[in-house]
């Protein structure tokens, strides 16, 4: 009898287990199996005189070994400018994420980034996901008003529970947010800088996937990335510089608006001349299927899970009026805020091999004309082969606080194609293990403010 007790309440849980999985997934009505909810998640006010407020959806550290109080919190901002981080927590890096297959489930992500950390999804800026936009002029058209949002965001978030108070934080994003991450980043340090202790933003390090960072340097680059890969030929190599050039004289000149359109009919005839479905990786068939995060969230009862309040509010994975909001701001770099980072805390930039938007060519572009102490000492570093499980994953090059990854196997949503490779490659920048320890000890790191 001894030995078949435990093998009965084996059996009892599996059935019991089994159940749970096969009503979430079979009944359309509830989309959440219970351990798939957040353990936090509403509204983030932006400012005391509107109602405009960050919508947010945290996940504690699944198994950290650390204290919670000391457990580190990453932060994660979509691109667009207008995506919502929605789609980086259901598709891309969250706990759960969706399939492609219907019907729409949610599977546990074997390279969730919240396994040791904790994990915060904000949808930024106001009027992108979730969040409320009060009206649509109180949506930031610039770097500096989206920093200002999620400052506040962000320092609300901690006072909700003692347990975030003192935990380092990790600001992340990906594609766009490369202008996001650098500016709240930025913010914090020059905030920071004249708030007393308690009130200061715990800021420990930025981590930048597929970014867009510096336009003019990197919306240069795509004709001859694209013609050394073999996807266009000398002519339309020319012809495509052309327009490169055209975006750049209109940045220069301060037509921003003008820029982003000329920027826009580089990527369009990019694609149109190669018939990519995506340049986000070149080696896909079709885009990404990221629209199913669009779908799962129309159902009312994915809304409740959620607590989302306004139940008819129509989900949209990226919104076209924050898009529209913040069109002339996208040309317009925020390097010179990367370089203030750099020396006063870490910057990790990661890439995917596929991706020709803003992959690895696109970011190295910019990145070698920073103005740092440290640039030449970060060109001339060994360029490292990385491996997870055994296996080849990339390369890592590293310079004191600042750290550069390429991904291979992967485009634009790395954590989608690479999701392991991912998470041990954020778990082990944040911890300083394996190929992301600091031989040489940075004087400035974690200073934390200009
Ligand atoms: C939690 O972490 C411990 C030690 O790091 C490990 O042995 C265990 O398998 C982990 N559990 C889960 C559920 O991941
Ligand atoms: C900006 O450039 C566009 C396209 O060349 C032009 O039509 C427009 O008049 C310019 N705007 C300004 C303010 O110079
Ligand atoms: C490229 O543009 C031309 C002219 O607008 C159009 O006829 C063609 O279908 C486009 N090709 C692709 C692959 O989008
Ligand atoms: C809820 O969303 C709907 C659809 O977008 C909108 O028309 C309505 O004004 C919203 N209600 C509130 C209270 O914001
Ligand atoms: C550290 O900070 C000092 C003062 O701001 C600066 O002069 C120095 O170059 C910095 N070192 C690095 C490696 O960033």
């Amino acid at each position: 009898m001894e030995s078949t007790t435990p093998f009965f309440s084996i059996i009892t849980t599996l059935i019991f287990y089994s159940l749970v999985s096969l009503s979430a997934s079979s009944n359309p009505n509830n989309p959440f199996p219970k351990e798939a909810l957040p353990t936090k998640s509403g509204y983030l006010p932006v400012s005391t005189s509107s109602s405009s407020a960050i919508f947010y959806a945290f996940y504690e550290a699944h198994n950290s070994t650390l204290p919670l109080s000391q457990t580190p919190l990453l932060i994660w901002l979509q691109g667009g400018p207008g995506c919502s981080s929605m789609i980086g927590n259901f598709y891309e890096l969250g706990p759960w994420t969706l399939t492609d297959e219907s019907p729409l489930t949610l599977h546990p992500n074997p390279g969730a980034w919240n396994r040791i950390f904790g994990l915060l999804f904000l949808d930024n800026p106001i009027g992108s996901g979730f969040s409320v936009a009060a009206t649509t002029q109180e949506i930031p058209t610039d770097q500096d008003g989206v920093a200002k949002h999620l400052f506040a965001a962000i320092t609300r978030f901690v006072e909700l529970d003692p347990v975030f108070k003192n935990r380092p934080i990790y600001i992340t994003g990906e594609s766009y947010a490369g202008k996001y991450v650098p500016a709240i980043g930025y913010y914090i340090l020059k905030e920071n800088s004249r708030l007393r202790g308690s009130k200061r933003v715990n800021l420990a390090g930025l981590a930048i996937g597929d970014g867009l960072t510096d336009p003019v340097t990197q919306v240069v680059t795509h004709a001859v990335n694209a013609y050394y890969i073999g996807l266009i030929n000398e002519r339309q190599r020319n012809e495509l510089e052309k327009d490169q050039l055209e975006a750049v004289r209109l940045a220069q000149i301060g037509n921003w608006s003008a820029a982003t359109d000329a920027r826009n009919v580089v990527l369009r005839k990019l694609r149109n001349v190669t018939g990519l479905a995506t340049l986000f990786d070149y080696t896909r068939k079709k885009p990404y299927g990221d629209d199913v995060v669009d779908k799962f969230l129309n159902n009312v009862e994915a809304k409740k899970a959620l607590g989302v309040k306004n139940e008819s509010l129509v989900f949209e994975g990226c919104s076209d009026v924050v898009g529209a909001v913040l069109h002339a701001d996208v040309m317009k770099s925020v390097k010179y805020m990367v370089e203030e980072l750099v020396r006063n805390t870490r910057v990790l930039l990661y890439q995917g091999q596929h991706d020709i938007q803003d992959g690895v060519v696109q970011v190295e572009a910019w990145v070698k004309t920073m103005k740092w102490e440290g640039i030449e000492d970060f060109l001339n570093a060994e360029r490292k082969i990385w491996k997870v499980n055994g296996e080849l994953a990339g390369y890592v090059q590293q310079w004191k606080s600042l750290t550069n990854v390429v991904v291979l196997g992967a485009g634009h949503l790395l954590p989608s194609d690479q999701p392991v490779t991912s998470q041990a490659m954020i778990e082990d920048w944040v911890l300083e293990k394996g190929l992301f320890q600091s031989l040489q000890h940075h004087e400035n790191v974690s200073r934390n403010s200009l």
